[in-house]
């Protein structure tokens, strides 16, 4: 067993919970959610993301909780230690690699949310001119990169201190606002006029597009990315858990809180999106949320300041979302090559900010359908596709074989119940860890690429 005397740990229970939560809770349900949604037919969409979370995703999420918390050690490292001198600690090389790959966007979409702090709560955006505003503001690439600058220095920022100093006490903030906000915008998109149509598309399901492979493999790639999994983000996290907590229940937890706040962001958005006229939600792309929350704000007393409350929040919850994609990375980087934490963060970073250009600087082709922006397939999208819809399922499909046919699901099972934790439905686990999630994965990135 390697040492862990250096290494930090959570301040307790509920800072974990919260760290992974504040990992898992970004952009990704908030942006990227119902984007996904209104390119994937809306409800639809809704329904096989909920059946990727439940039977694959949360059985992967305790598994590489588990993994971590066995080794101690980043994603190489602890593939290597389970299985010395066996391949397997390739798997954490992909994670880290998906870490930098992820963190080159998602920094700059983070940037955007930023920048919409001062748009507005200055004004800026004008609620009839969203969708030109957003194209306009996204083709000035210099912006897009000093943006993009401020967030990963932030990130990087707060790694030099260590993990758990500065994620507990953000998110421990953060997380409460954020869904209290949520809910209150919920309400009131509820209630605007065509909100019917809104709840209609987001809940009704077109059962037609079920078997869609594409949609079938976008739900499945959102779902690891809203749950950073497949890539070592849980699996670090997991390396810094005290061996006296359940690793069941937080996973539970942490699922659970993820999805609400993904299904509690469509709520916001499609019901109003509906209450604008000639609205398509599939012609959103990234722009979606830029366009259409200034019109929702517009309706709102004190809208400008709801508004700026909602993108400070919104930006708070990528940033303890960056900040675990950027530690896998670094912690390797610490872990495997002994690099002193303050040069691997400041490496990686400098590193992930150079991948970042070409998305930050790719965002002037905008076609504007009615007032909101549909983007076409661009370098930032063609990120995504790479990072989310392959590189996460097969980061999880591996995670799966190995804990589930390598490691053995027994060895998982004593670490899991250590200091008489309990394990409920461990049968059920050891089911769906070693045949559902393999196979299940393993037939949607086939009939997406055979299609
Ligand atoms: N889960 C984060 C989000 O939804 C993004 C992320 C992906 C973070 C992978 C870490 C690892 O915004």
């Amino acid at each position: 067993m390697a040492t862990t005397a250096h290494r930090g740990t959570w301040g307790s229970k509920a800072g974990f919970i919260l760290a992974a939560a504040g990992s898992a809770v970004g952009l990704g349900n908030i942006w990227g959610f119902p984007t996904q949604v209104g390119q994937g037919g809306g409800a639809v969409f809704v329904l096989i993301y909920l059946a990727c979370v439940l039977f694959i995703c949360l059985p992967i999420m305790v598994a590489e909780l588990v993994i971590g918390r066995r080794a101690q050690l980043d994603p190489v490292g602890s593939f290597s230690l389970i299985r010395p001198g066996s391949n397997w600690w390739l798997v954490g090389v992909l994670g880290v690699l998906a870490g930098a790959g992820i963190l080159s966007f998602y920094s700059v979409i983070a940037g955007w949310s930023l920048a919409y702090i001062w748009f507005t709560a200055s004004g800026a955006v004008s609620p009839d001119a969203v969708g030109a505003f957003f194209g306009d503001f996204t083709a000035n690439g210099p912006l897009s990169i000093g943006l993009t600058l401020v967030v990963l220095g932030a990130t990087a920022a707060v790694l030099v201190g260590g993990v758990q100093s500065g994620i507990e006490r953000v998110t421990k903030v953060m997380m409460p606002a954020l869904i209290g906000l949520l809910l209150i915008l919920a309400i009131r998109a509820a209630t605007l006029p065509g909100a019917a149509a809104g709840l209609t598309y987001y809940l009704k399901p077109d059962f037609s597009r079920i078997l869609d492979p594409a949609v079938i493999n976008a739900a499945l790639g959102q779902a690891f990315f809203s749950l950073s999994l497949g890539m070592g983000a849980m699996l670090t996290y997991g390396s810094y858990l005290s061996k006296r907590e359940s690793i069941v229940t937080a996973a539970c937890w942490v699922v659970a809180l993820d999805t609400g706040m993904a299904l509690l962001a469509g709520f916001i958005i499609f019901p109003s999106g509906f209450s604008i006229e000639g609205f398509d939600p599939s012609a959103g792309g990234p722009g979606l949320i830029f366009a259409v929350l200034p019109r929702l704000f517009a309706t709102l007393p004190g809208g400008q300041l709801v508004g700026a409350a909602f993108f400070i929040l919104l930006t708070m919850a990528a940033l303890t979302s960056t900040i675990s994609l950027l530690e896998v990375p670094v912690a390797h980087f610490i872990d495997v090559h002994k690099w002193t934490r303050r040069k691997a963060v400041l490496l990686v970073t400098t590193g992930v900010f150079l991948l970042a250009m070409p998305s930050a600087l790719g965002n002037g082709a905008v076609g504007a359908l009615g007032n909101l922006p549909g983007l076409g397939v661009d370098f930032m999208t063609m990120m995504g596709t790479v990072w989310n819809d392959f590189a996460l399922p097969i980061g999880g499909l591996l995670t799966a074989v190995f804990v589930g046919w390598v490691w053995r699901v027994d060895q998982a099972i004593e670490e899991v119940e250590l200091h008489g934790a309990s394990f409920p439905a461990r049968r059920l686990w050891s089911v769906l860890i070693r045949y559902v999630c393999p196979v299940a994965i393993s037939v949607i990135i086939v009939y997406t690429i055979v299609s």
